[in-house]
């Protein structure tokens, strides 16, 4: 998160004093409540749910799609592996896809891998880079298959004149530490539809059928992914802030980014929809990992913080181990690969543009603490540097 300060802390004493901390049994149109309405007019969605991470949200939305056991849902190869362990937590399996050179899921090798047993397509917006949604929404309508986006590294960005979030079934935004807005952990869903809603809500919280929901449909037995109203009431004044980090983060950017363009040693990786991009980083692009290295070694020796995906560990499948290895639950009675007839198989190798990609890829941060003329002459900095 950019900014946590004193209206936070407000927020936080506001509850503590209230003595009201639990959402529902007193809480109820409190600080949760408010929140979920302000963060759905703000992205024009009809329902959403704070919840007690991004991991969470995942669940829950694929609760509400009906996702389960034999079922195959298409995640990307380069994402936190909390996207593909919230479809084994489903008892479905992940099925691993390319990225393109935006670093968002390939709508082309979607459509490859799209099975019979395919029932939803995660599209992650990492980094805050809005993925190829006109692509993906299209494959989805002709197979008939749903969408969830993961936009946990994504909050508030768009694609086209819709938030993320709002452009597929449902959308999963991550409120932890390190995300654009946050109260050290933390998570919503959105959706407009009623019914995923409604199991989304049960299966969030295991006392839904005690709580006078007007719902629809019947109460199974839920979890608990409830939050406090502290982070309701924290994430009220992030919310409030949220516009204002992202034109901030996009004014550095787009000032950096006028003095990378054209610069012969790296080309600048396409974005699907420049003006939704969070702008959190900006990603050059190398002939080969060992000039993106030299760039790295270069830049970093100049104080230039900077780094690559390639080395970003949990975030590239080649290193989900247990994944890879199907280990999917901890009683193998439950392991979703033994909850299906069909053998999966994984490899290290098996997605090699995604690894070249991100092995000749180099992120340049964009810094919330500096404005954007320090941002313009960063840009001049690299550039005389690397070229
Ligand atoms: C792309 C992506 N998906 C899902 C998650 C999971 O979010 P959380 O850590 O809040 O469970 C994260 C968090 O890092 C993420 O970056």
């Amino acid at each position: 998160m950019y900014v946590f300060g004193k209206k936070e802390i407000a927020a936080f004493v506001r509850v503590a004093n209230s003595g009201k901390h639990f959402r529902y049994r007193g809480g109820e149109g409190g600080e949760c409540d408010t929140f979920e309405k302000e963060l759905c007019e703000k992205l024009d969605a009809r329902y959403s749910l704070l919840l007690t991470s991004g991991t969470a949200a995942l669940i829950c939305g694929l609760t509400g799609l009906d996702i389960g056991p034999g079922d195959e849902v298409i995640v990307p190869a380069y994402t936190f592996m909390a996207t593909p362990l919230a479809v084994l937590a489903a008892g479905a399996i992940p099925v691993i896809a390319e990225v393109d050179d935006s670093l968002t899921l390939d709508p082309v090798d979607v459509e490859r891998k799209i099975t019979a047993r395919t029932k939803c397509i995660i599209p992650v917006h990492m980094m805050g880079l809005p993925s190829n949604m006109n692509a993906l929404c299209k494959i989805a309508r002709r197979h008939r298959i749903t969408i969830l986006e993961d936009s946990c590294q994504a909050v508030g960005g768009s694609y086209g004149n819709k938030r993320l979030t709002t452009l597929g079934n449902a959308g999963a935004f991550s409120f932890n530490y390190f995300k654009i807005i946050g109260a050290g952990e933390g998570g919503a869903l959105v959706t407009s539809d009623r019914l995923l809603y409604e199991k989304a809500l049960i299966h969030h919280d295991g006392g839904s059928a005690f709580r006078g929901h007007q719902l629809l449909i019947k109460p199974f037995c839920g979890s608990s992914f409830r939050v406090s109203e502290f982070v309701g009431a924290v994430m009220r004044a992030q919310l409030a802030r949220l516009d204002g980090i992202l034109k901030r983060l996009r004014a550095n950017k787009a000032a950096l980014l006028a003095e990378l363009d054209g610069c012969p040693a790296f080309t600048l990786n396409p974005v699907h929809c420049q003006r939704g991009d969070c702008g959190v980083t900006i990603a050059l692009r190398f002939e080969s990992e060992r000039a993106m290295r030299r760039a790295l070694k270069e830049l970093k020796q100049n104080g230039i913080s900077s780094d690559t995906p390639y080395d970003s560990g949990i975030h590239v499948y080649s290193r989900w181990t247990p994944i890879l290895e199907q280990r999917g639950a901890a009683d193998p009675r439950k392991n979703p690969y033994r909850l299906t007839t069909k053998k999966y198989h994984y490899a290290k190798d098996m997605c090699p543009r995604t690894l070249a990609i991100l092995a000749s890829t180099l992120y340049i941060p964009i810094n919330y603490q500096k404005n954007a003329a320090q941002h313009r002459q960063l840009g001049r900095h690299i550039r005389k540097l690397l070229q």
